[in-house]
């Protein structure tokens, strides 16, 4: 690491309460992105520990071996199934779909689209969109097309299938959701500036994936509503989580490691930060087109459900994003 960053280790105050409250998950099948740290790890230790067989959906690392590595020894009995899948490259979504398919034989409950980076330089993809971008919204609007017949498979089995998006109250540090970032742009969108938070091109393009994380539910929502009720659509926000994001983020200039050590002190505990995710993958009481997290700006604290705002949860915003994320994959996407 060229900074020096260590996280304060906060303690976890609500997670245990939570988890207890969550019914038995067997002969449910969920897939995760974003496993090998943070909220995507605790999601998956959490959803094995209730029976859920898990797909874990990560670009190839030594973070991902350790990681299920980690997983398997904290969970005995966990039924776990790796799947490489780097969301910078849609080649790498689309060669990890057949792998998916053959472990969702009878279906898929649930998809947490949860994986993320944050702040990072004014960088390109492979497919040319920014780096941020692709990773936090495109490939899982992606991902989200292809496992679509898995989910609609589990709903008729099992009454009920999820759809979890992961935003931040990043959402609200812009003012409207632009054109311009879903586009073949990568590189060009702001450049490198703002190594504090809330400020420069890395931020402002870090927030406007998070709101597109959040609009991309509201129109989930809307269609699934009018074409299959039985998907739920829900989007999780974790307040502010000690995780390996704001490491990679230091890293990369992002954020200045005093700063970020002292801003920490503000936040809570990885597990604590995986209860908005918890809820909307196992929690019944979860109504789709919900967000959920410790208050709509709350940086820590019990999860709580909330409606989606509308900000983003508003035709214009809606059609826009649909639209320009179809031209970005290079698909329709029917619900
Ligand atoms: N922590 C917070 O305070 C906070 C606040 C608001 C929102 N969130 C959201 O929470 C989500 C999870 O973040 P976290 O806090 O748990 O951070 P984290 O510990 O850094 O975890 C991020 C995960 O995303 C994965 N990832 C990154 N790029 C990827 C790629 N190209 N392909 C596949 N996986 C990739 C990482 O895997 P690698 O090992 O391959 O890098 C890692 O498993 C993100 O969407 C983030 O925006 C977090």
């Amino acid at each position: 690491m060229k900074n020096s960053y260590t996280k304060p280790n906060l303690d976890t105050k609500y997670f245990d309460d939570l988890f207890n409250s969550l019914p038995s998950m067997d002969n449910k099948t969920v897939a995760i992105t974003g496993t090998t740290s943070g909220l995507g790890f605790y999601a998956a230790e959490s959803v094995a520990k209730l029976g859920a067989k898990v797909l874990l959906l990560n670009r190839p690392s030594t973070r991902a071996e350790s990681s299920l590595n980690l997983l398997r020894q904290n969970c005995a009995n966990g039924n776990f199934h790796r799947v490489d899948c780097d969301l910078q490259s849609f080649d790498s979504v689309k060669t990890a779909f057949p792998k998916i398919n053959e472990i969702c034989s009878d279906g898929l409950d649930v998809l947490c689209n949860n994986a993320g980076v944050m702040a990072l330089k004014d960088k390109a993809t492979i497919d040319g969109f920014d780096v941020q971008m692709q990773t936090n919204h495109l490939s899982h609007f992606l991902l989200t097309k292809l496992c679509m017949p898995l989910l609609e498979k589990a709903s008729q089995l099992r009454d009920e299938a999820r759809i979890v998006n992961h935003s931040s109250i990043a959402r609200f540090q812009t003012k409207r959701l632009k054109e311009k970032f879903l586009e073949k742009k990568g590189g060009n969108l702001g450049g490198d500036g703002g190594n504090l938070m809330f400020g420069g091109g890395r931020w402002e393009r870090y927030a406007q994936t998070k709101l597109a994380n959040a609009a991309f539910t509201a129109c989930l929502h809307e269609k699934l509503q009018k074409n299959n009720p039985k998907i739920r659509a829900m989007v999780a926000h974790p307040g502010l989580a000690e995780s390996d994001l704001q490491s990679t983020t230091v890293e990369d200039g992002g954020m200045g490691s005093f700063f970020t050590k002292y801003l920490m002190k503000f936040g809570q505990s990885e597990k604590d930060g995986t209860l908005g995710l918890l809820r909307c993958i196992a929690d019944p009481k979860i109504n789709s087109g919900s967000m959920v997290g410790p208050g709509l700006k709350g940086m820590k604290g019990k999860a709580k459900s909330f409606s989606l705002e509308s900000f983003y949860d508003n035709p214009e915003v809606k059609s826009m994003l649909w639209a320009k994320s179809c031209e970005a994959i290079g698909e329709s996407f029917e619900i």
